[in-house]
């Protein structure tokens, strides 16, 4: 039931983000207004420039704040000054950890009328999500190093996978697969053939799950074949549920397929907590503050969180709005070659959004 009053907070953060959070916030506005949904927006100075200047990355009590919210919108995170690493550690991966978002769902849907490199293939070939795990594997930080800077120097990185952790993850998946109401199958992504501890865990938890869902394919594929497949044969998929770097690593030829960058969008799901919605792009400093970058990814990430809360008018609203800009306003969807500046763009998509 959605409620129709929502505190949404508001990390713009780094390079682009700010550009692409600001068309965002236009867009759902509008949708929000049409619909006589009220958005209040708390803004959270986070990122690289509040780094530089206080030595803060999260401090006190801003993760006890985020948790009273009904969501996150957040813009990019990542800056040229700093070394890589610490904001997006101690800032991306700290939220989605003491968030428990547990879940990083990543549409990859192909609208018509934005170019896909792969030949032959259209928006019925290119629809499916992906469910990537989100609070563990190697994502979490064991290991060590032993004989640094030695000659007999030895680096460890632990991935690590709970019983618990793997099993919320695949229910996810088998429920959204369900509710997705396409092809009905979820495919677990993996490596067991060689992982034979960690993927072993997820297709034992993985088979026992599916049990549950007799309406709904199971299968299996290992993470290189997957790779092979996104390419060939992406109609192939419905729901894919695999681990956090493997989730990482396939959903940004996800987003190649889907268009580029440009509208790749994602959500960081707590489903009995704050949820927190990215465009899946980072922060392209060489862009920042040019009017250039597509803020499609945004608006898409803005579109997910609404369809999250429960709205699903205005949640639509937006959806045809990004669908009809992409179908007669702008083909490529590059920064810089949009033909339309950011601003434009969320002009456009904004006014699209309270058309009936
Ligand atoms: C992503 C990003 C992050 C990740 C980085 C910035 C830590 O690549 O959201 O996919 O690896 O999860
Ligand atoms: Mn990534």
């Amino acid at each position: 039931m959605s409620k129709k009053s929502y505190k949404i907070a508001v990390i713009p953060g780094d390079g682009t983000g700010p550009e692409v959070i600001r068309e965002a916030v236009k867009v759902l506005n509008a949708a929000a207004d049409k619909e006589e949904i009220t958005i209040e927006w708390v803004n959270y100075d986070l990122g690289g420039d509040r780094y530089l200047r206080t030595g803060e990355i999260l401090p006190d009590g801003v993760v006890d704040e985020l948790k009273q919210m009904d969501a996150i919108l957040l813009g990019a995170i990542g800056h040229p000054d700093v070394p890589p690493g610490i904001l997006e550690r101690g800032l991306l991966l700290e939220l989605r950890f003491q968030l428990d978002q547990y879940v990083n769902l990543r549409p990859v849907v192909l609208y018509p009328g934005v170019d896909t490199p792969l030949k032959d293939k259209s928006p019925e070939d290119i629809d499916f999500v992906v469910v990537r795990e989100n609070t563990e594997g190697l994502y979490c930080g064991a290991g060590g190093f032993l004989r640094k800077n030695t000659p007999y120097e030895v680096a460890v990185q632990e991935s690590v996978n709970t019983r618990m952790g793997v099993e919320r993850c695949i229910r996810f998946a088998f429920e959204y697969a369900k509710k997705r109401n396409k092809k009905k199958k979820v495919t677990l992504c993996g490596k067991t053939n060689v992982l034979v501890y960690a993927f072993d865990l997820w297709e034992r938890t993985f088979n026992e799950v599916a049990k549950d869902y007799p309406d709904v394919e199971a299968d299996y594929a290992h993470v290189d074949a997957i790779c092979m497949w996104m390419v060939k044969n992406p109609e192939w998929f419905d729901v894919i549920v695999t681990d956090n770097m493997f989730g990482d690593i396939i959903t940004d030829l996800g987003a190649m397929i889907q268009g580029g960058m440009g509208i790749a969008a994602g959500g960081n799901i707590n489903p009995e907590g704050v949820s927190m919605f990215e465009p899946i792009g980072g922060s392209a400093p060489k862009y920042t503050g040019k009017n250039m970058i597509n803020p499609l990814a945004a608006i898409c990430a803005g579109q997910m969180m609404l369809e999250h809360l429960g709205e699903e008018s205005a949640a639509d609203r937006v959806l045809r709005a990004v669908k009809k800009i992409v179908a007669r306003d702008i083909k490529n969807l590059g920064a810089g070659k949009m033909g339309m500046t950011t601003s434009e763009v969320g002009d456009r998509v904004a006014e699209y959004a309270v058309q009936d």
